[in-house]
């Protein structure tokens, strides 16, 4: 029998390192509630163990890991239909990145860009857990022979190792063990730019918090900065490609589409020959209404900290069921000796 079963099932994760931002809703998030509307066996995971690749205060990250499940819950995600855990409760995710530490090359991993970006200049000062990041991606991926990944733009080279890991895995041992992950990346916010540079990403790290929105900002948050986004004087164009050289005006397009569920041509076909001092109350109109009730219920959801706790657990306990067996698969498969009872 051939070991390809590969059913749809989808795994994500996102890093408690610092609250989330609208990027991530728009590019993540609300993909991860899709998929698991239409019934797909769905795991979504709060990558604890990627935080710590850089420092994190113990405190905080304790509280980020909560708020996080928080903003997934009031986001729609549904532990009942979900597979909703925090990644260090299930040590099949370590164990599994380090047979993958053994089969990616030290220079796959030399080529990404997002740990030269972290990195910086100082590599030598970089953890050997940044380095080593995406072996350990790839293990939350493929420890569940997760077929489907949900993620914004930014997270497409770590998912072409995850592929590369998994073909030279199956290569060397003469397997056809781990499927060839495909990548979801969809919509109008495959990524979100910062409001203040169109050529940035919104990120959670950005010094300025006037360049993001965060799903915790009130009504009032909100609306100031995207009155104060930078754009230009000139109106809406007719088609996309009138925005091509104006980043900042094609940012606020895109997150209206994607925050209206539509297309970037519709909303230019709703306010072409219109000025920003049109588009941007409106914008924000739309962002407050979209947002605000999730803000609400993620501060209510995290006022139970027991309750979430409960749930990462429950999550937990689920996802290393699944884990188990493609974990033992594996050992055998590389030849290490599994006896000891459990
Ligand atoms: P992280 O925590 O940086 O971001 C979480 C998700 O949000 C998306 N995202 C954005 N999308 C659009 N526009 C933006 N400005 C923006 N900023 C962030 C990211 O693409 C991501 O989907 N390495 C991952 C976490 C991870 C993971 C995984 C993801 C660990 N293991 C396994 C998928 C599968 C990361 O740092 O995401």
């Amino acid at each position: 029998m051939s070991e390809a079963r590969h059913t749809p099932r989808v795994f994500s994760g996102i890093q408690p390192s610092g609250g989330l931002t609208l990027g991530n809703y728009l590019g993540a998030i609300r993909r991860f509630v899709e998929m698991q509307e239409q019934g797909i066996e769905t795991l979504y995971c709060m990558v604890d163990m990627h935080a710590i690749t850089t420092w994190q205060e113990p405190a905080r990250l304790r509280q980020a890991t909560r708020e996080l499940a928080a903003g997934f819950m009031a986001a729609g995600l549904d532990p009942s239909r979900s597979i909703l855990f925090n990644q260090s409760q299930v040590p099949a995710h370590a164990e599994m990145a380090w047979i993958f530490n053994c089969v990616a090359r030290m220079g796959w991993l030399g080529r990404m860009t997002q740990f030269k970006e972290k990195a910086g200049k100082d590599r030598e000062a970089a953890s050997v857990g940044l380095f080593a990041y995406p072996t350990l991606m790839a293990a939350d991926i493929l420890v569940y022979h997760a077929t489907h990944v949900p993620v914004g733009e930014d997270q497409k080279q770590h998912l072409e190792l995850t592929r590369d890991i998994a073909a030279k895995f199956n290569h060397d041992y003469e397997v056809d063990f781990f499927p060839l992950t495909e990548p979801v990346i969809e919509g109008a916010a495959t990524r979100v730019m910062s409001l203040r540079d169109g050529t940035r990403k919104m990120s959670k790290s950005d010094p300025s918090d006037m360049s993001r929105i965060n799903l915790t900002d009130d009504s009032d948050a909100i609306a100031a900065k995207i009155r104060k986004a930078r754009t230009d004087a000139e109106p809406l164009p007719e088609a996309m490609g009138g925005l091509d050289a104006r980043p900042e005006a094609r940012n606020l397009v895109n997150i209206y589409a994607a925050l209206a569920n539509t297309t970037p041509q519709a909303v230019l076909d709703e306010f072409a020959g219109q000025g920003f001092a049109v588009f941007k109350p409106r914008l924000a109109e739309l962002a407050v209404t979209e947002l605000a009730p999730i803000s609400a219920e993620m501060i209510r959801l995290a006022g139970d900290p027991g309750q979430i706790d409960a749930i990462l657990g429950q999550g937990a306990e689920r996802a290393a069921a699944l884990a188990e067996p493609i974990l033992a698969r594996t050992y055998e498969i590389v030849g290490l000796i599994r006896s000891r009872p459990r």
